[in-house]
Parts: C-alpha cells; structure tokens; sequence
C-alpha cells in the first residue's frame, strides 16, 4: 500500500510511519524543512517539501496522486495561536479532501478528537479553540473563536 502522510514528523505520525514501513508499506511524506526531506531522502524515504497553509489544492493534489490513502496527522499544537489552530486544525483537512478528490484518491483517514474530551478539565483558549475547530467537532457556520 501507498500511504501519504501529512505530519509525519509528530509523534502519532512518526510512530504511524514507522510502523507501516516495518508492515512493508510505502509512507510517503509533506514535511516542512529542506533538512528534513534530505535526512530522510538520505535513509531512502520518499518525503516532499510542503507547508499545508501555504502549498495550493493543485500542488498538494499532485503529491498525493498515485497514493492508496491519506493520512492526516498534522497540528498546530496551539503554540502559534488561533489563526494557525483554523489554518491547519480546521482548513487543513478540507483542503487535503479537495486535493484528493482532484487526484483521485478517496481513502482517508484522520487523527481527530472527540467531542466530550475534557469537558470536565478547564483548558486554556488555545484548547477550546482547537475544539472549536477541529471536523469532528466543527459546526457549519460556527464561530472561529470559542464563546
Ligand atoms: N497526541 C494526542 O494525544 C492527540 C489527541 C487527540 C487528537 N490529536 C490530533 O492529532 C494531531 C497530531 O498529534 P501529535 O501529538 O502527533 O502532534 P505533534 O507531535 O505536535 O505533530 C504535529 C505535526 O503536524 C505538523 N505540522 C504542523 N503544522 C504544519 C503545516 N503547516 N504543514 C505541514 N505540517 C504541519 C508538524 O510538523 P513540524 O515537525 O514541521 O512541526 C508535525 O509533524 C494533533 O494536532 C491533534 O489534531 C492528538
């Protein structure tokens, strides 16, 4: 199988590759930095460069053609506040599903977060914000900030 992953250099993604690669899987990758598309194209790992805020539909649908599934584990990790948070938590996988469908791949699968996660703790902004966005928990027409 082809796998694409995009963040595959966090932990749920680097683990994920990992593991399809000991299974005899490819796992193709959209990593940020040139010095990580060479240390891994030096260890024979099929990696292109990419920002997901900043690659267009048609690029990223070009990488990803030729692929069995997408897999999406990229996140802003709420370190580079709520603009990031939409950018990559909440259009990210839009965008990703629209390059798919250009090139023609249906296979999907997403790290998301369920709803009722901690609903009894009291987390920061960046956290509710993060809720707010994210497609499982994401409304049509919701606001971008939480309330
Ligand atoms: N870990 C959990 O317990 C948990 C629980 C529920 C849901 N999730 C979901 O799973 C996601 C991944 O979790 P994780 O713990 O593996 O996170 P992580 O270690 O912070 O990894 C995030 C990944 O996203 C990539 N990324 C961030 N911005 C990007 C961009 N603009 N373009 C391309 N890649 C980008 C990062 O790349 P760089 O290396 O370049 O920064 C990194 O590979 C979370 O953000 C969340 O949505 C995680």
């Amino acid at each position: 199988m082809k796998a694409f992953i995009i963040g595959a250099t966090g932990g749920i993604g680097r683990r994920v590759a990992e593991r399809l690669a000991t299974r005899g899987h490819q796992a193709k990758r959209l990593v940020r930095r040139r010095v990580q598309v060479e240390a891994l194209s030096g260890l024979g790992i099929d990696a292109v460069l990419g920002d997901l805020v900043r690659v267009s539909v048609a690029t990223l649908a070009d990488v990803i053609r030729g692929s069995d599934v997408v897999l999406f584990t990229a996140g802003a990790g709420g370190g580079d506040g709520p603009e990031a948070t939409t950018a990559i938590d909440g259009d990210g996988p839009d965008k990703v599903a629209q390059a798919m469908k250009i090139a023609g791949v249906s296979r999907f699968y997403l790290v998301s977060v369920f709803p009722e996660a901690w609903r009894e703790r009291h987390m920061d902004e960046d956290f509710e914000q993060y809720m707010v966005e994210h497609p499982l928990t994401r409304q049509p027409g919701s606001p971008r900030t939480p309330s």
